[in-house]
């Protein structure tokens, strides 16, 4: 699955933006990744919930929340109760994942956690049992257009091999410095759901540039 992260589009015209991506399923992006930032736990400010609640009333799009916040806690399941279909919280920042996944999936969204490139992932693997998506962020949060850290992977190996044998059952998403070059690797090492700014949002035809990294997430 491709998920264009609108973090690289134009504000002004984001209506537009956002139908610049939207295909035919299985063409065009398959969600939209919006990304929530706080001036907090990252040194960047987005936007909110009443953003995403516009965004909600004029698109199809299933939206993928990543909530780069402090105290997820006390503001994540909003976006949950809006009808957004992935909130993703980051571990760093939560004091119970595990409560906070079951708010989240009985606010009717899928609970999502992501874990930043120096956070381990296996202090939480339990906790992930109460997850449905785990995204695995691939440049330090905050801004787009970084590079891509590839010794993230190893996380991603090591979550593809538990959701392979039984023990975790979740989607794997990666978010940060996918190209048609990294998507490649990422893709090799396990991730079902590849977040793409600037790849998407830089290019002439943002709809083109998703059908491209589609292809060679799938070579
Ligand atoms: C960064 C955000 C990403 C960002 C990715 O903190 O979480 O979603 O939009 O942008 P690119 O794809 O340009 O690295
Ligand atoms: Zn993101």
């Amino acid at each position: 699955m491709i998920a264009p992260s609108i973090l690289s589009a134009d504000f002004a015209r984001l209506a537009d933006e956002v139908a610049a991506v939207t295909g035919k399923p299985g063409r065009g992006a398959d969600w939209l990744h919006v990304d929530v930032m706080d001036a907090h736990f990252v040194p960047n400010l987005t936007l909110g919930l009443p953003v995403v609640r516009s965004l909600l009333a004029s698109t199809d799009l299933p939206l993928d929340c990543h909530l780069m916040i402090e105290n997820p806690d006390r503001w994540a399941v909003g976006y949950a109760e809006a009808g957004s279909y992935n909130v993703t919280v980051h571990v760093e920042a939560a004091d119970d994942p595990a409560m906070l996944a079951k708010n989240l999936r009985a606010a009717g969204a899928k609970a999502g956690l992501a874990i930043k490139p120096n956070t381990p992932l296996e202090p939480y693997v339990d906790v992930l049992s109460h997850y449905d998506t785990l995204l695995v962020m691939s440049v330090e949060p905050g801004f787009g257009g970084q590079k891509f850290i590839a010794s993230v992977l190893d996380k991603v190996r090591l979550a593809r091999r538990m959701v392979d044998t039984g023990h975790l059952n979740l989607l794997v998403e990666i978010d940060g410095g996918i190209n048609t070059e990294t998507i490649e690797q990422a893709a090799e090492a396990g991730v079902d759901c590849f977040v793409a700014g600037s790849a998407v949002y830089a290019a002439d035809d943002p709809a083109q540039a998703v059908q491209r990294l589609r292809s060679r997430a799938e070579a």
